[in-house]
């Protein structure tokens, strides 16, 4: 017996193969191969040897490899009875579906245990989706149960992963593939600043734009663990799950999260651009799907605690007047928050500060055609609340944890929290005419638990279902909470707590490896960066800004007339593009001078673009390097013009084409020899726009 299985994206094709009743392993993984394809061949062929020091025949490195079967690396599950006895279970073939994507039953009669693993695949986003189900007759404990497990590519030298921190998100690690495992754990109940749940496995000589990539996403929001091990043999293989021992008690049921992977042939643009457009187009659900995305101002940066009613409408109209169409009230609202020592928990408007209700403030946002939003950090109570006081086994974990930001964590595991967070946020809503919420999430949890997870999910879902006009951005000191988990409950990520713009160059860039721009919010700063230090001239601020879902933080009291004509215009820039950058391809381009970091977002008919060329720092070489393009045809002409050419400095002399007028040039010569740009300082950003012709 034989089951062989096989998908096709046009992007890429998976092969699974089993001997006899075993679990299938993945016997091809790559190009799209041939329709006539012999199968079994490929799985005859797919085989290693076996020598002096081996077993004698190789386990499979399977979709769940199995202890039981010698397996020599880790165990696609570690289970215990419940008393604590280890299992090692042997599965064998059950049923198999083919209908509605890929479904495998596999079972271990011995001990009673059921595995299901599906795949799904996308002619259009081209990532594949897919996930791993284990029930049980009688409760077991879970240490480990991995997603389908699947093979990283053999010449590969290294894997990127991503790190990162507060301010400082989406930081990409290389490390060389080497004998033994390569891990990345999440044990803070969040997806985490510091272990964001992506891998990316170029083969030798991938660059952004060309050669083959492999990448992988799981999408969970409670910490997770990904393996990357090469066995003695050579083999190699990728796990990814739940942090382990998260799954608190024993059960008869368990999940991974789904798994996201994608093939591509055209460098980790072509993961890039899966993941982006599978994220936009099949996790997110848009309220309004046909409204463009607003501009936003939020008063964070503005204001903090102070809130104050005059000064808060006098920063509307500002900020309306600068082009925003959503007004953003930051932490400060309710209880007595004057600050981040109390009051988490109390979800009622401070009457000290607003003795009226929100409703004037909102009656004077509307007023000026923006849409109001509202801050909440649902999970989290400060020890000095009403909440915390009446209700002390609300909290998560024991009374001497170590704080964080002055606050605790509710547990969110018990019906009696959520329905409390319910009724408040839903009275909020019901009786302000909100339409937005930033749902914040400050602090780790004392100790990881799923459970934590799975009940914040069913909030988020149970506000969804009955406000499905509100959307609702995930922020955790910015980017501590993004994952493809939290975006099937969310419209937009706040990126990183980082407004400074030269940070933000980056951070967007190494995040779009995941993120589309529809997503990523990215707002104009103060002058004055308040969590850098730096100061930013205001057009690097303000394209930095206009490559995401562009917003203003800042207080824009402070600013002087000039800075805020260059907002408006910028702004102006954004709306008359945002219909099709919201749906375009942000492709990273390899850019051949270090201190420049570019990239091309590309319209989806592939007739416009615009590219974002931002320097980063001084060059080694005194004149810019041409930059070249991506995913154009090659023998089409395209119509070339630097948007903001009155940024040009009187010291950039040369009489250069590009700084007097619009060029008309082929695709190949745009990609085989690039666009040379005109000298400027660092920490400014050029903005080039093409038109097929
Ligand atoms: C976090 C967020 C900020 C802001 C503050 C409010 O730090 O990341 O954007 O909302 O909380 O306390």
């Amino acid at each position: 017996m034989e089951n062989i299985y096989r998908l096709d994206d046009g992007q890429q094709t998976l092969v699974l193969a089993a001997r006899n009743d075993r679990l299938p392993q993945v016997v091809y993984w790559g190009a799209p191969l041939p329709k006539g394809e012999n199968l079994q061949t490929l799985h005859a062929a797919h085989g290693i040897d076996v020598t002096g020091g081996m077993l004698d025949e190789n386990p499979d490195l399977s979709l769940c490899p199995e202890a039981a079967r010698s397996f020599p690396g880790q165990p696609g599950m570690v289970l215990r009875d419940a008393d604590g006895a280890p299992i090692w279970p042997k599965f064998s073939f059950y049923s198999a579906s083919e209908n509605d994507g890929l479904r495998l039953i596999y079972k271990d009669a011995n001990h009673a245990l059921t595995l299901n693993i599906s795949f799904a695949s996308d002619a259009q986003t081209h990532v594949i989706t897919c996930q791993t189900t284990l029930d049980a007759a009688r409760p077991v404990h879970v240490d480990w149960l991995a997603a389908p497990v699947l093979p990283a590519p053999q010449l590969s030298d290294e894997m990127i992963d991503v790190s990162g921190r507060w301010c400082g998100e989406f930081q990409l690690n290389r490390a060389p593939w080497s004998p033994g495992i390569h891990t990345r754990e999440s044990r803070t109940g969040r997806s985490g600043h510091e272990h964001f749940p992506g891998l990316y496995l170029p083969c030798r000589g991938a660059t952004n734009t060309q050669g083959a990539a492999y990448a992988f996403h799981y999408g969970w929001s409670g910490g997770h663990r990904m393996l990357a091990e090469e066995l003695p043999d050579g083999r190699r293989q990728i796990q990814w799950g739940h942090a382990t021992g998260t799954q608190t008690s024993a059960a008869t049921r368990f999940e991974t999260a789904p798994l996201y992977v994608v093939y591509s042939g055209h460098g980790l643009n072509g993961c890039a651009v899966a993941f982006q457009r599978h994220l936009r187009d099949r996790i997110v659900t848009w309220p309004k799907p046909d409204t463009p995305r607003p501009v936003h101002y939020n008063c964070w940066e503005a204001v903090y605690f102070n809130h104050s009613l005059p000064e808060l409408k006098d920063i509307a109209t500002r900020a309306a007047d600068l082009g925003a169409e959503r007004f953003v009230l930051d932490d400060g609202w309710f209880g007595r928050r004057d600050d981040d020592t109390s009051s988490l928990g109390d979800w009622v408007i401070d009457p000290r500060k607003y003795p009226d209700g929100l409703t004037p403030l909102i009656a004077h946002v509307h007023g000026l055609g923006m849409t109001f939003g509202i801050w909440f950090e649902p999970e989290m109570v400060n020890p000095d609340s009403d909440t915390c006081r009446a209700h002390p086994d609300w909290v998560l974990g024991p009374a001497d944890q170590v704080m964080g930001r002055q606050q605790m964590v509710l547990d969110m595991a018990l019906p009696a929290v959520r329905d409390y967070l319910y009724d408040r946020i839903a009275a909020i809503l019901r009786d302000n005419a909100i339409d937005y919420i930033k749902w914040d999430h400050n602090r780790v949890l004392p100790a990881p638990d799923a459970a934590q997870t799975h009940g914040t999910y069913a909030l988020l879902d149970r506000l969804r279902a009955d406000f499905p006009l509100v959307e609702i951005e995930t922020c955790a000191s910015g980017g501590g909470r993004i994952d493809f988990g939290i975006m099937q409950r969310t419209q937009r990520i706040w990126l990183s707590d980082s407004n400074d713009a030269l940070e933000r160059l980056r951070i967007q860039h190494d995040a779009a490896l995941f993120l589309p721009l529809s997503v990523t919010g990215s707002h104009v700063g103060p002058r004055h960066c308040h969590t850098s230090g730096r100061t930013l001239d205001i057009t690097f601020r303000a394209w930095i800004a206009a490559q995401r879902h562009i917003g203003f933080e800042m207080d824009p009291r402070e600013l002087t007339e000039d800075e805020a004509t260059v907002l408006r215009t910028v702004t102006s820039w954004w709306k008359a593009n945002r219909d099709w950058m919201q749906s375009a391809d942000i492709l990273r381009l390899d850019s051949a001078d270090p201190a420049v970091i570019a990239e091309q977002q590309l319209a989806r008919d592939g007739g416009r673009f615009v590219v974002f060329a931002g320097k980063a720092a001084t060059s080694a070489q005194i004149a810019p390097r041409p930059l070249r393009l991506t995913g154009l045809d090659p023998n089409t002409t395209y119509r070339i013009d630097l948007t903001n050419r009155h940024d040009l400095h009187r010291l950039s002399r040369g009489a250069q084409a590009v700084k007097t007028g619009p060029l008309d040039v082929s695709g190949a010569y745009l990609m085989s020899h690039g666009l040379t740009l005109p000298w400027s300082f660092p920490e400014r950003m050029w903005v080039i726009e093409g038109q097929r012709l």
